[in-house]
């Protein structure tokens, strides 16, 4: 008797054929990660894995599973979340046997089969790509970041002043979270690129490059969310989805602009500047790296600075105590000479070297971390142990291990009672060595740990650091919209700010626009 006479016989049977090693799999993958706790459900489907992705504040509900389940908490079949900072390190750890996740990676290209440091699968060619690529992320060998630096947060303030100025007469609202989008991708095109789109110049969003890259999060969010990353490496769904150098806006025009500069340099001679491009060049990048290696830049630096910058700019401007320490520290710097005068720009060092601002930078950087992406990483085909409260816990192989940004970053058991509150002072007042050590190094992991660390830190910091400075230097700023501060989303665990209306009134005596 044959199976399809069998089956016309007993109709269910191929459906039991199916079911039965499907339940099987089930079960065996539920209880592999039993040990674990987690939202109903969660170790079963991944229904509530898509639905977190899927909301706009997926970066609170990791949090809240950690508040509840525990420091390792599951929220997939094969996936955790982590809010420790020894499992965290242990993961990411230099020498670490972990691996990127496909999801996660996949979705850090911008062509299909073609990689970048951040979509990187292969460890041996990922630590290779670091080493490579870090020099040219110093200002070791990249002499011409902060005078590049400078120019646009030049431009930056000069925007501000010659446009949007409010005075008793007439006020001007606008949008500063905008203007600081400008501001970092102008920047990340001038150091990577040496050339900016030109942003702060036209005062616009050039080529749509903002907005059709967020529309990019919001379709990959959705793909990501489903487990669908995988669609678009099908050669067919790919060559509509990825972005081509001939379309006239978006990420695929940016590419172009980056070819076509990359390649008048390559011409020239890549060694006749000290900066990213030459020291890549030195290191070994080809050419078709160096335009795929810029373009994952300004992804993974664009936003998230800018992210940076607005976070604070709200927190300092609704916190009035902060806000007058900040400035008051601003004016003697430049009272003292540390600082050139306006129009100049502080340098790197000087802004170091004031602690209120650092502190600042520091606590608007945890309360409202710009990343939040979950970054899991695969667990090693021998499984691990990490260490919990003390005690041995076994992660099996292949699982998923993630991070949950906020949980770490708000955790009572590191920062006290107040950890949802910005306070500034707490860095500078902690007189336990011990706590703030390990304040600091919880505070680290902002912009994540070991072999996956981020490269553009100094940039960001410097970055960051100056546009402050110079924003409370040169203006009187207030929310023009104080019930109603600014719309934010998470998508992706990016933040996506729309709205933050300002008004600037002119502190500097004698600039003129
Ligand atoms: C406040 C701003 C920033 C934050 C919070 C941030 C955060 C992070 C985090 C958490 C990672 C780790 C990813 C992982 O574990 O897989 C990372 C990696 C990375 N970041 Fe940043 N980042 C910032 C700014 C920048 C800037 C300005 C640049 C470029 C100029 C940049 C370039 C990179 C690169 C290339 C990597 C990949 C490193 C690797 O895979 O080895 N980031 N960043
Ligand atoms: C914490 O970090 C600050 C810099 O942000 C540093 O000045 C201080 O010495 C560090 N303290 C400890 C105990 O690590
Ligand atoms: C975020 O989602 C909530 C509820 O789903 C919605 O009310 C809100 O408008 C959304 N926010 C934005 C900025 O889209």
């Amino acid at each position: 008797m044959g199976l399809f006479s069998l089956a016309s016989e007993q109709p269910w049977l191929p459906a039991l054929l199916v079911a039965v090693p499907y339940v099987i799999y089930k079960i065996q993958a539920y209880r592999k990660l039993s040990a674990f706790k987690g939202p109903p459900g969660s170790g079963w489907f991944e229904l509530w894995h898509i639905t977190a992705w899927l909301g706009n504040n997926s970066h609170l509900k990791f949090k809240e599973v950690c508040d509840k389940y525990g420091v390792i908490a599951r929220v997939g079949p094969n996936d955790l979340v982590t809010s420790s900072r020894e499992v965290l390190s242990q993961v990411n750890a230099v020498r670490s046997p972990y691996t990127r996740t496909r999801w996660s990676a996949r979705m850090a290209r911008t062509r299909n089969g073609v990689d970048n440091i951040l979509s990187e699968m292969n460890e041996e060619i990922h630590v290779r790509k670091r080493h490579q690529m870090a020099p040219g992320y110093s200002g070791k060998e990249n002499r011409e970041l902060e005078s590049t630096m400078d120019v646009y947060i030049a431009k930056f303030i000069h925007l501000i002043r010659s446009r949007y100025l409010s005075t008793p007469y007439h006020v001007t609202p606008f949008d500063i979270g905008e203007k600081t989008q400008f501001l970092a991708v102008d920047v990340i095109n001038g150091i990577g690129l040496g050339e900016s789109l030109g942003d702060l110049d036209n005062d616009e969003d050039r080529f749509e490059y903002v907005k059709q890259m967020r529309l990019g999060v919001r379709i990959n969010s959705i793909l990501t969310s489903f487990g669908f990353t995988w669609v678009q490496e099908i050669p067919w769904i790919a060559r509509r989805l990825q972005p081509k150098e001939e379309d006239a806006i978006g990420l695929g025009r940016v590419l172009r602009h980056c070819r076509v500069r990359i390649q008048e340099r390559v011409k020239r001679g890549l060694s006749e500047r000290s900066d990213m491009l030459a020291s890549f060049a030195r290191h070994g990048l080809t050419t078709e790296d160096l335009v795929n290696e810029v373009i994952i830049q300004l992804i993974a630096g664009a936003d998230t600075t800018s992210t940076a910058i607005r976070c604070l700019i709200l927190h300092v401007l609704t916190h009035p105590p902060v806000y007058k320490k900040l400035q008051d520290e601003v004016d003697s710097a430049v009272a003292a000479g540390k600082a050139p005068a306006a129009p100049g720009i502080i340098t790197e060092a000087a802004a170091r070297s004031l602690p209120y601002l650092q502190a600042c930078i520091k606590e608007s950087l945890r309360i409202h971390p710009p990343l939040t992406t979950t970054l899991p990483k695969r667990v090693p085909d021998s499984g691990d142990t990490v260490m919990v409260d003390g005690k041995p816990v076994f992660l099996p192989p292949g699982t998923n291990v993630g991070y949950s940004v906020y949980a770490l970053h708000r955790d009572k058991r590191t920062y006290g009672e107040d950890v949802d509150e910005f306070r500034p002072e707490r860095w500078l007042l902690e007189k336990d060595e011990a706590r703030l050590l390990a304040m600091n190094k919880t505070h680290d992991m902002i912009f994540g740990y070991g072999r996956y660390q981020c490269l553009g830190k100094p940039i960001a910091q410097m970055e960051i650091s100056k546009a402050i400075f110079e924003l409370m230097r040169n203006f009187e700023l207030s929310l023009a919209r104080p019930e109603n501060p600014w719309k934010q989303e998470n998508v992706l665990g990016l933040f996506f700010h729309e709205d933050l209306l300002v008004h600037a009134v002119d502190r500097v005596q004698g600039v003129t626009a």
